[in-house]
């Protein structure tokens, strides 16, 4: 795991950053993000928390457009997670409308970038208006080839496990698999994120040191690398430092090194 900057990376601009990353030709093809610090990046203003939730939609368009400049093929965005719903009424419905304005303001842009936008979680708990919003956006965004976007809503990765763990069952139960024949690609082919290669880089902001259930299963191997940073304040630039920090890990995959 690696400590966020201080790092020369920093003291270089995007433009800067973004032409070494190209150069050094290993980018992740997937990252993972746990946006966190919304809240505390909104205290520490003596702002509502809710301030903090919007701001960290602009973090949000900023990261996308980072992931499309540097190549990046796949980007996970823990959005809420199923522990969210506990937060109080108006600071969940505040995240549902802020999904909603999202995809109003972004979905035509984003379909334009060539992004596929997907929304994973248990989507039944949502308001039938963020539901149209997050069926609108994953329709209008179907021909996206450059980066695939997958938001994640109301999502828990054991819930994910459970989900996948009860689709095997059922085909067993209907002779449609033999349980000798449940391998790991059996499982990751009923996750959510079936289809996408695991992230190589899971990264979480704040400092926080923590998976909070977020992708439990893909994240076997990812390189961790945590920013001290809150997420309104993560930017392409960030986005940058963590890939190029990630340029120099040594994966092994728990073999010895080349
Ligand atoms: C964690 O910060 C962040 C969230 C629970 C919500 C993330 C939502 C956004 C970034 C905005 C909307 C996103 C999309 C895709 C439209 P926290 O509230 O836990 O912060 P704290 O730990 O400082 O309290």
């Amino acid at each position: 795991m690696c400590a966020s900057p201080p790092s020369p990376d920093m003291a270089e601009s995007s433009s800067e950053l973004l032409a070494r990353i190209r150069v050094h030709g290993a980018v992740p093809r997937h990252i993972a993000i746990i946006m966190d610090g919304n809240g505390r990046w909104a205290r520490e203003r003596h702002m509502p928390r809710a301030f903090g939730h919007r701001s960290g939609m602009k973090a949000v368009r900023e990261v996308v457009e980072g992931a499309l400049e540097a190549g990046v093929e796949w980007l996970s965005l823990f959005a809420f997670s199923q522990e969210n719903w506990q937060r109080p009424e108006t600071e969940v419905s505040a995240l549902m409308s802020l999904l909603e304005e999202y995809i109003a303001r972004e979905a035509a842009e984003l379909a334009q970038q060539g992004v596929r936008v997907y929304v994973h979680g248990d989507l039944s708990r949502l308001t039938p208006a963020a539901a149209n919003a997050v069926r609108r956006v994953m329709e209008q965004t179907v021909t996206g080839n450059r980066l695939g976007l997958n938001l994640f809503i109301s999502y828990g990765g054991r819930a994910e496990l459970v989900r996948a763990t009860r689709q095997l069952a059922a085909d067993v139960a209907a002779g449609r698999l033999t349980a000798d024949a449940i391998t790991e690609d059996e499982i990751s082919a009923r996750l959510y994120t079936a289809g996408c290669p695991d992230p190589d880089l899971l990264i979480r902001t704040s400092g926080e040191q923590r998976l909070s259930n977020f992708l439990l299963w893909q994240v076997a191997y990812a390189e961790l690398f945590i920013s001290s940073l809150y997420w309104p304040d993560f930017d392409r630039h960030a986005l940058y430092g963590a890939i190029s920090d990630f340029q120099r890990r040594d994966r092994r995959f728990g073999r010895v090194s080349t």
